[in-house]
């Protein structure tokens, strides 16, 4: 059986390609250890020091016989010494398509199930560990041709510094505020964390912001807090803006439209068509598809942006703009559109 087949998770099942990694640092009693005859040490090992040869009687508390991969699935490992003469020992990294087979292994080693603890543990001790989730590249990756760019989980972005969340708002955005084009009732829809419903209250106006996310919301309810503005921050599906029951006359996607697929799309330009004052506007700032490249989310063009807003929508225009961002001082190529209501 090759590595990839034990260590990594299957396709077509949730975070295929990604593996689950157990780390784990062991001290080694070198003394003890050293101490043991051979023929000892390869009782408490369940294998031959020399040629690593599987014994034939192996003692119910010996490392291989608490672990035993036909028991408990398969595992991928290595282990790395560390350390110094007087202090050392072993990493343990051992790679599994499940954690329930590492963490079975673990439970056996320290005799959870019977009582019979791994020989191996009375020489060794484990100091620090943890498991890693390990998703695979191509998941990140965008897919071309409609799909949803990938399944990126906002909430735990927000528990980092994401990308596209610059901590003030996006130039294109700044400028539609300045010609008078935010005007009115305003959603910021797919808000983050909240910057341009925080824009739009600086401006006076009522202003909204939606996400899905509530890490996001808290975020953003935060901010409005710490600087003193009133916007209200809703945990809400883009995909359901009529059920808030409220109308716009300003719209403003940050970011969202180009997250979703072909099919979200359509929804989604239903559910603005559903929750937009007559004449009222949406302004997009997606992802274009002058982005070179494969890494973040799906790219737009502009006809994409023509078909989806045909029935009910007049575009009042779609430029090149940029979408400033944490990584590059330069920004991202990106479309600003800007379409009525009709
Ligand atoms: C101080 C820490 C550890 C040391 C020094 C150690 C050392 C070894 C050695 C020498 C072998 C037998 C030789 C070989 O097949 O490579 C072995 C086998 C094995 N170890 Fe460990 N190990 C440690 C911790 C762990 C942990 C934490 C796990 C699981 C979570 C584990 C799982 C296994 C498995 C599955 C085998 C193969 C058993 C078989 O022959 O089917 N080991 N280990
Ligand atoms: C690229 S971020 C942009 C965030 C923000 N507009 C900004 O400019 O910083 C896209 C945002 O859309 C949110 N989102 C994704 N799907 C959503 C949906 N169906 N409804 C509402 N928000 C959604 C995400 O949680 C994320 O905060």
């Amino acid at each position: 059986m090759d590595a990839s087949e034990v260590a990594l998770v299957p396709d077509g099942s949730p975070g295929a390609g990604g593996t689950v990694l157990l780390l784990q640092k062991w001290s080694h009693d070198a003394t003890a250890w050293e101490s043991l005859p051979v023929d000892q040490q390869e009782r408490v090992m369940g294998r031959t020091k020399d040629a690593s040869v599987e014994l034939e009687d192996k003692a119910p508390d010996s490392h291989v016989a608490r672990n035993d991969q036909d028991r408990f699935g398969k595992i991928f490992r290595r282990n790395m010494a560390y350390g110094t003469v007087t202090d050392h020992g072993t990493m343990f990294v051992g790679f599994s398509a499940e954690q329930r087979r590492l963490a079975a292994m673990l439970e056996s080693m320290a005799g959870v199930p019977d009582g019979v603890r791994d020989a191996l543990t009375t020489y060794a001790r484990p100091l620090t560990g943890a498991y890693y989730v390990v998703v695979h590249g191509r998941a990140a990756t965008p897919r071309r041709g409609g799909r949803r760019v990938r399944e990126v989980d906002f909430d735990a972005a927000y528990a980092g510094a994401p990308p596209w969340d610059i901590g003030r708002p996006q130039p294109a955005f700044l400028g539609l505020a300045g010609s008078g084009t935010v005007r009115g009732v305003v959603l910021d829809v797919g808000c983050g964390t909240g910057e341009h419903a925080l824009m739009a209250a600086g401006m006076g106006l009522p202003a909204t912001g939606v996400d899905t996310s509530g890490a996001a919301i808290d975020l953003a309810a935060r901010k409005a807090e710490t600087r003193g503005l009133h916007a209200r921050f809703l945990v809400w599906d883009a995909l359901d803006l009529p059920g808030m029951g409220a109308r716009f006359d300003t719209v403003l996607d940050s970011g969202l439209f180009h997250v979703f697929d072909d099919e979200e799309r359509a929804r989604y330009v239903r559910s603005l068509l559903g929750a937009g004052e007559p004449g009222g506007r949406v302004a997009i700032l997606a992802f274009s598809d002058r982005v070179p490249g494969q890494f973040g989310p799906r790219r737009v063009s502009r006809d994409e942006i023509e078909t989806s807003f045909t029935d009910g929508w007049e575009i009042l225009s779609i430029e090149p703009a940029t979408m400033d961002v944490t990584f590059t001082p330069t920004g991202i190529p990106a479309w600003l559109a800007v379409i009525a209501r009709t």
